[in-house]
C-alpha cells in the first residue's frame, strides 16, 4: 500500500512541478514556433504515458494486493491486450516523430533571399564575418590561419578584401530578415545555439555546417556553446543581437574590412615615446612598473594586449566600475591618447623597452600554485607566456602583485562585468575556481618561478 501511495504522489508532484515550475522556455525570437510545437507534443504523448502507467501500477497494487486464500492467476499471452499495446504505441511514436520530419524539411531548405553570416569557434570564442557590399565571402583556408588573419582568409580573393571581420563574440543581425548562419569550427566540436532562436547546430571541425532562421524579435540574446569542448566550454559564450535594419546598417558601417583590417598602419614608436611620458609618470621610464603608484609593469607585455586594455579603458569596458579606484585614474589617462593611431605608437614604444624581471612581493606556496595553475596553462601558456590565439595575455614576468590583485577583481566582480568585456567575463567565471586569498597568493607565487 505506500508504495502505490508513493507511485499516485510521484504522478501528482510530477504534474505540480511542470505547472509551477519557475524553469519554462525563454520566449521565442524566430520564425521556429514549429519546434516548441513538436516539443510540446512529445511532452504530451510522453506525459500521457508517464501518468497513465504509474497510475496504472498504483491500481494494480491496490487491486493485486495479497489476500490470504487468493492465488494468482498466470496468463503468459493476451494477443488482444497486445494488438492494442503495439497499435497505441506506434500512434504515440509516430505523433512525436512525424511533426520533426515536417521541422528538418522546413530547416534543411534555406530561403533563398537569406544573407549569410558565418560564425566561428574555436576553444573558446566566438568570432562572425560578413560578406560586403559584394555579397559573397572570400574563399579561406585554415592553414592560412594566423594571428593577423584569424579567419584564415585568402588575401588574393577579391572576394574577401570587403568581408567584414567582426574579431569578438557579439554578431549582430537584422529583425525579420532570414539568415543563414554558416558555422565553422578550427578545433573541436562546438555548438551554435541561442535559446530564443529554438534552433542549434553542431560545429565540426574541417567541415561547413549551417543553420538558418528569421529572427522576429530585437533583443540581445546570449550564443552559448552547447557541446562539451574542453576545460572552458562554460565560458564559451557570446551573443546575437537582433536590430532594427537601420540599427544592423548602421553597426555593420562601423565594423572593419579585411582589407581595412591589413592596412592599418603600424604603430611609430619613436613618435609613441614622446606619448609615453604621461605613463612613465607611475609605470616608470622602462615601463617597469611601481607599486607604490599601483602602476603594473607594462615592458615585455604583448602589443595586441596591451593595444586591447588601452582600447577598453578609452571605451569603458575598463575602470568604470565603482569599486576599480586605479582603474578610474587609468581612464583620464588613456583620454591624452587622441586616437587608435596614438594607441599603436604608444604600445610600439612599449615593445622596446627592457624585459628586467619584476620584483617579488608574494609569498605564497608555488607548490600549491602549480596544481591550481593547470586551468589558467590552458589559455595561458605552462609557461605563463601568453597566447593571442586564445585572447589570453602574457602573465610570467608580470608584476605579481598586479596579478593578484586582478584576480581578486575578476573574483569579485570589480573587474570583468561590463557587458562587453567579453574576455574579462571570461575570467570572471574561471578565477571562480580560486576559493579564497591564499589561493591566489599561491598561484601567483608559481607565476613567479615561470
Ligand atoms: Cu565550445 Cu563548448
Amino acid at each position: 500500500m505506500p508504495f502505490a501511495v508513493v507511485l499516485i504522489l510521484l504522478v501528482v508532484g510530477s504534474i505540480l512541478f511542470h505547472l509551477l515550475s519557475p524553469w519554462t522556455f525563454t520566449e521565442l525570437a524566430s520564425n521556429w514556433g514549429m519546434v516548441d510545437f513538436t516539443v510540446d507534443i512529445t511532452l504530451y504523448v510522453t506525459g500521457f504515458v508517464f501518468v497513465s502507467v504509474n497510475l496504472f501500477m498504483a491500481y494494480c497494487v491496490i487491486k493485486f494486493r495479497h489476500k490470504k486464500g487468493t492465488r494468482a492467476a498466470y496468463e503468459p499471452e493476451n494477443k488482444k491486450l497486445e494488438y492494442w499495446l503495439t497499435g497505441l504505441t506506434a500512434v504515440g511514436v509516430a505523433a512525436m516523430l512525424t511533426p520533426g520530419l515536417f521541422v528538418w524539411a522546413k530547416f534543411v531548405d534555406v530561403p533563398e533571399e537569406a544573407h549569410v553570416v558565418e560564425a566561428v569557434g574555436q576553444q573558446w570564442h566566438w568570432t562572425f564575418r560578413y560578406p560586403g557590399v559584394d555579397g559573397k565571402l572570400g574563399e579561406v583556408d585554415a592553414e592560412r590561419i594566423t594571428a593577423e588573419n584569424p579567419f584564415g582568409i585568402d588575401p588574393e580573393d577579391p572576394n574577401g578584401q570587403d568581408d567584414v571581420v567582426v574579431y569578438n563574440p557579439e554578431g549582430h543581425v537584422p529583425v525579420d530578415r532570414p539568415v543563414k548562419f554558416l558555422l565553422r569550427s578550427k578545433d573541436v566540436l562546438h555548438n551554435f545555439t541561442v535559446a530564443q532562436f529554438r534552433v542549434k547546430m553542431d560545429l565540426v571541425p574541417g567541415m561547413n555546417t549551417f543553420l538558418w532562421l528569421t529572427p522576429t524579435k530585437t533583443g540581445r540574446y546570449e550564443l552559448l556553446c552547447e557541446e562539451l569542448c574542453g576545460i572552458g566550454h562554460f565560458a564559451m559564450r557570446g551573443a546575437v543581437v537582433v536590430d532594427e535594419a537601420k540599427d544592423f546598417d548602421n553597426w555593420l558601417a562601423q565594423q572593419t574590412t579585411f582589407s581595412e583590417h591589413n592596412a592599418r598602419p603600424a604603430g611609430n614608436a619613436a613618435i609613441g615615446g614622446a606619448q609615453f611620458a604621461v605613463c612613465a609618470a607611475c609605470h616608470g621610464p622602462e615601463g617597469q612598473g611601481n607599486p607604490a603608484m599601483n602602476a603594473p609593469k607594462l615592458a615585455g607585455q604583448s602589443d595586441w594586449y596591451l593595444k586591447r586594455q588601452i582600447m577598453s579603458y578609452k571605451n569603458g569596458l575598463r575602470g568604470t566600475h565603482e569599486k576599480d579606484l586605479f582603474g578610474q585614474q587609468m581612464i583620464g589617462m588613456v583620454a591624452t591618447l587622441p586616437d587608435e593611431a596614438a594607441v599603436n605608437n604608444v604600445v610600439a614604444y612599449i615593445e622596446t623597452l627592457p624585459d628586467n624581471s619584476s620584483e617579488t612581493t608574494k609569498d605564497g606556496d608555488p607548490e600549491h600554485g602549480q596544481k591550481l595553475y593547470t586551468v589558467c596553462a590552458y589559455c595561458h601558456g605552462g609557461d605563463g607566456m601568453g597566447k593571442q590565439a586564445l585572447n589570453a595575455p602574457r602573465l610570467a614576468g608580470s608584476s605579481d602583485w598586479y596579478l593578484a590583485r586582478q584576480l581578486q577583481n575578476f573574483k569579485s566582480g570589480v573587474r570583468g562585468t561590463h557587458p562587453k568585456d567579453f574576455y574579462g567575463y571570461q575570467m570572471g567565471l574561471l578565477s571562480q575556481t580560486l576559493h579564497d586569498e591564499q589561493a591566489v597568493d599561491d598561484i601567483v607565487a608559481y607565476i613567479n618561478t615561470l
